[in-house]
C-alpha cells in the first residue's frame, strides 16, 4: 500500500519513517526546501534517538521518498496523513490552523476517487468537520491524533499507548484498523469515537499532563514555606494508582512546542465555545508554570547577594528536556535569557541543544562541556536533566569554580554528596532549611 505524509516536521517526518518501517510504500510531501533535501539525503534535520537510522534505512530502500508536489501526492496514495504544524497564533492564544487548511485545499484537487485523508495534526475542536466539508464527497476525512513524546518519537508511533479514530463512518474505521493492524496486532487499545471526540482527546490528554506538573509545582512552593521536601511528598503521593507517580516531577517546569501552546489553544477554544469559565484552571497551570522560571531567577539573584550584574552565572541545559535539541519555549534558556538580561555573564552548556539554543539567544556564551560551563562560575543551575549532569563530581567541579554555589532546577542531582563536597544548595520545594544548610567546609 502507498500513503503519503503531508508535512515532514518532527510528527511527519517521524510518521513517516515509522510507516516504512511497517512495510508501507511512503511519500513525504514538504514545501520547505531545505527541510526536504536534508530528508531525502537520510539525514534528520532535529535530534531524535533512533529516528536517523530509520529515516536512513528507508530513505535508502526506496520505500520513502520525499516531494513538495501535492500533485504527485494526490496521484501517489490512497491514504494521506496530515501532519502540518499548528503553532500559536500571534494575535492570541488559539491555535493557528492555517497550515492545515493550506494542506488540504493544496490536495483536494488531486485526489483520487475513495481516498482517505486522516489529521493527525492537533487542532481546536471542531477543525475536522470543518475540513471534511471543505474535502467534498469524492474524499473521506478521519481524525487521528498523535501523542509521541519528543525523545521517544518512534517509540511512541510503533508502539503507542493508544490509538484513537475520529471518524464518520464504519468504512473510514475499518481501513484505518486494517492500516495500523501490524501495532493493533501488538495489544494497542483503539478507540473509536466521532471528530470532535478525537481532537478533544488529544488537547485533554496534553491538559492533564500540564496540570499534573504545575500542581506539584506549586505543592513544591508550599513545601519550601512548611520545610517540606516535594520528592517525598510525590513518591509518597505517587504510590496511590489513582495518582501516579510519573508527571510529578517538580522543578522549573514544562516548555516545548505542545504542551504550552495546546494549554493556551484549549482555552481560547472553551471561550469560543462558551465554557471559558470551566477550563479557567487552565489558566492557572500556565501562570504556575511561567512563575517556576521566575522564582529561580529570584532565587538566583538572592544566591548572588542581588549582584548579578557582576555575576558569573553557569547554566546545565537548553533543551526543554533532556534527549532533545528543542528548545522552543523552554524554561532553562528563558531563565538563562532574563538572567542575562539582569547582567549576568551566562554560560550555557547542553549536551545536544547549544546549537538550536545559539540560533534563539545569539548573545548567550556557549561552552563545550559541562566544566567549561563552569569555570570561574559564581552559581551554577541545573535546568534541564541530562543524565550526564548527575555523573559530574561536585569535588572535581569545586575547584573550577569561583563559589561553589548549585540551584538543582529539576530535583535531580544528589544534593547530599554535592553539600559533602562543600556546596551551598538550592531545589525547588525542598526544605527551606534543609535545601539552604551549608556544609561547614564551605
Ligand atoms: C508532550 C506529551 O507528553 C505528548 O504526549 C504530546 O504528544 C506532545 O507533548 P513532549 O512535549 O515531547 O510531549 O514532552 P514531555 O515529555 O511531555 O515533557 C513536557 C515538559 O514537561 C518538559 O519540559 C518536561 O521537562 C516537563 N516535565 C515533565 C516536568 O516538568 N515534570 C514532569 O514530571 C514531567
Amino acid at each position: 500500500m502507498r500513503v503519503t505524509v503531508i508535512g515532514c516536521g518532527y510528527l511527519g517526518a517521524t510518521h513517516a519513517a515509522c510507516m516504512a518501517e511497517l512495510g508501507y510504500d511512503v511519500l513525504g510531501v514538504e514545501i520547505d526546501t531545505a527541510k526536504r533535501e536534508s530528508l531525502a539525503a537520510g539525514k534528520v534535520p532535529f535530534y531524535e534517538p533512533e529516528l536517523e537510522d530509520l529515516l536512513a534505512e528507508h530513505v535508502g530502500s526506496g520505500r520513502l521518498r520525499f516531494t513538495d508536489s501535492y500533485e504527485e501526492a494526490g496521484g501517489f496514495g490512497s491514504i494521506h496523513f496530515v501532519c502540518v504544524g499548528t503553532p500559536q497564533r500571534r494575535d492570541g492564544l488559539g491555535a493557528d490552523v492555517q497550515h492545515v487548511d493550506a494542506a488540504i485545499d493544496s490536495l483536494a484537487p488531486y485526489l483520487t476517487e475513495g481516498a482517505l485523508v486522516v489529521g493527525k495534526s492537533t487542532v481546536p475542536v471542531g477543525t475536522a468537520a470543518r475540513l471534511a466539508a471543505r474535502l467534498g464527497d469524492g474524499a473521506e476525512l478521519a481524525w487521528n491524533p498523535e501523542f509521541l513524546r519528543e525523545g521517544f518519537a518512534v517509540r511512541d508511533t510503533l508502539q503507542p499507548d493508544r490509538l484513537v479514530f475520529g471518524v464518520a463512518s464504519e468504512h473510514a474505521e475499518a481501513r484505518l484498523r486494517e492500516f495500523y493492524a501490524a501495532v493493533i496486532g501488538t495489544g494497542t487499545p483503539v478507540v473509536v469515537t466521532d471528530f470532535a471526540t478525537a481532537e478533544l482527546v488529544k488537547v485533554s490528554a496534553n491538559a492533564f499532563l500540564a496540570t499534573k506538573i504545575s500542581f506539584i509545582n506549586a505543592i513544591a512552593e508550599v513545601c519550601e514555606a512548611a520545610g517540606a521536601d516535594v520528592v517525598h511528598l510525590a513518591d509518597a503521593i505517587g504510590h496511590d494508582d489513582r495518582i501516579g507517580r510519573k508527571f510529578l516531577n517538580a522543578g522549573v517546569g514544562f516548555g516545548g512546542g505542545c504542551l504550552p501552546k495546546d494549554i493556551r489553544g484549549f482555552l481560547s477554544r472553551a471561550g469560543e465555545l462558551g465554557v471559558e469559565d470551566t477550563m479557567s484552571f487552565l489558566r492557572q497551570v500556565d501562570d504556575i508554570n511561567l512563575r517556576q522560571r521566575t522564582r529561580v531567577v529570584q532565587i538566583a539573584t538572592a544566591m548572588l547577594g542581588g549582584n548579578v550584574a557582576r555575576a558569573r552565572v553557569a547554566v546545565w541545559g537548553a533543551a526543554f528536556k533532556p534527549h532533545s535539541d528543542d528548545v522552543r519555549d523552554s524554561p532553562a534558556l528563558s531563565i538563562a535569557g532574563q538572567l542575562h538580561l539582569h547582567g549576568a555573564q551566562v554560560s550555557v552548556f547542553d549536551p545536544k541543544a547549544n546549537e538550536t539554543a545559539l540560533a534563539k539567544f545569539p548573545t548567550l556564551d556557549y561552552a563545550e562541556s559541562a566544566l567549561a560551563a563552569a569555570r570561574d562560575a559564581d552559581l551554577l543551575l541545573h535546568l534541564t536533566e541530562w543524565p550526564e549532569f548527575r555523573e559530574v563530581d561536585p569535588v572535581a567541579l569545586g575547584d573550577v569554580v569561583r563559589r561553589k554555589q548549585v540551584l538543582d532546577g529539576r530535583n535531580r542531582l544528589d544534593l547530599d554528596a554535592w553539600r559533602a563536597a562543600g556546596w551551598a544548595t538550592r531545589a525547588l520545594g525542598r526544605g527551606s532549611r534543609r535545601s539552604l544548610s551549608l556544609s561547614p567546609a564551605s
